[in-house]
């Protein structure tokens, strides 16, 4: 797809970050966009720029993980722009960061239900209204560099935005006979509020077993503001869609990244692969102590006790558990 003029987009976290940059681009390239998003304020504000811009954006108010909102969120978009999305964005997601040890089923139940149960949802409800509409389109979800390989203190993320990408890649397999392609978009840090994900987190599943202390988070947001710039990120999702990619990494050197997360898988099956991957994992260590801005900027939120367990999480090793 490249002519985006006239074309519903529906994105779904769209008030906030990653979604409202690719709602501004896909908006300046004439589409008519849906800005789906659980949080009000989000919605408000982004409204309040497009309002500015006359654009035609409409918001709708919707928690991804409720299906019968989903189907709601869908009618509605027909009713509003007279046909389902011909692009579908699918940005929404939570992160929250702690051990893997130190996860409880909440934690668990909460990011995966957002970050998977939430993609999952979008295309059972919009998949068959694409096809049935006969126009073609494109589908698009946020996954993460994340999703490429296994980090240590992101473990519901990490398997959620895995699943993604095999989500996506069989999806686009099966959409091929309708015209409608398929992206998974795969970046790294980006400039957005994620670090207040967990003003999102259902009532229900509040039991964690992360320190999430607002310090530990505003030096969380620090290391984002050295990522990309939302509306980057918008470009960057229009070019995968226009060059059809089924997987976009973001950055020029997107070969050499995959191939590097795919040779870790390979190593793993091997003695000798084990050996070479514990002796990278000896040369990053003496890395990290580098001067890096991007690794300082962690390494300063660590010391806020971000990325910690909570202290009473008394199986956890003393030094991945804050302590004052
Ligand atoms: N920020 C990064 O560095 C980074 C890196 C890689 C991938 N990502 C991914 O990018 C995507 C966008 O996140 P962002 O960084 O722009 O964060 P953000 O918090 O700025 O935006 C996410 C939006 O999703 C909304 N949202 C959260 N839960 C929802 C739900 N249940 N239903 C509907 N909307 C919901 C939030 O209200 C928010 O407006 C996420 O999938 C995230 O995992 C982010």
């Amino acid at each position: 797809m490249t002519d985006f003029k006239g074309k519903v987009a529906f994105i779904t976290g769209g008030g906030s970050g990653a979604g409202f940059g690719q709602a501004q681009i896909f908006s300046e390239a004439g589409c008519k966009v849906v800005i789906a998003d659980v949080r009000q304020d989000h919605l408000d504000q982004a409204m309040a720029h497009f309002k500015s811009k006359n654009a035609e954006v409409h918001p709708i108010l919707l928690d991804i993980t409720d299906r019968e909102a989903y189907i709601k969120a869908a009618d509605e978009v027909e009713r509003v722009y007279g046909t389902p999305p011909q692009i579908l964005i699918q940005t929404a997601g939570v992160n929250a960061f702690g051990p893997a040890e130190a996860s409880t089923y909440e934690d668990y139940d909460w990011i995966v239900g957002v970050d998977l149960g939430g993609v999952i949802n979008g295309m059972v409800t919009f998949v068959p209204r694409m096809i049935k509409a006969g126009l073609g389109g494109h589908i698009v979800a946020v996954s993460s560099l994340g999703g490429l390989g296994p980090c240590a203190t992101t473990a519901p993320y990490s398997a959620a935005k895995a699943a993604v990408i095999n989500l996506m890649e069989t999806y686009y397999e099966a959409l091929k006979p309708y015209g409608i392609g398929v992206t998974v978009f795969c970046p790294g840090n980006m400039n957005t509020n994620i670090h207040e994900a967990s003003a999102t987190r259902p009532a229900n599943l509040q039991n964690t077993g992360y320190y999430e202390s607002p310090d530990a988070l505003e030096g969380y947001h620090k290391h984002n503001e050295l990522g990309m710039d939302i509306r980057e990120v918008g470009r960057q999702v229009m070019k995968g869609i226009e060059q059809g990619l089924v997987i976009c990494i973001p950055y020029d050197n997107a070969e050499e990244i995959l191939k590097h997360e795919l040779q870790r898988m390979i190593d793993y099956c091997t003695p000798e692969g084990l050996k070479r991957l514990e002796e990278q994992e000896k040369a990053f260590r003496e890395q990290a102590d580098l001067p890096h801005e991007d690794m300082n900027s962690l390494m300063e939120a660590s010391k806020l006790g971000w990325s910690k367990a909570k202290g009473d999480i008394d199986w956890v090793d003393e030094s991945r558990r804050y302590t004052e």
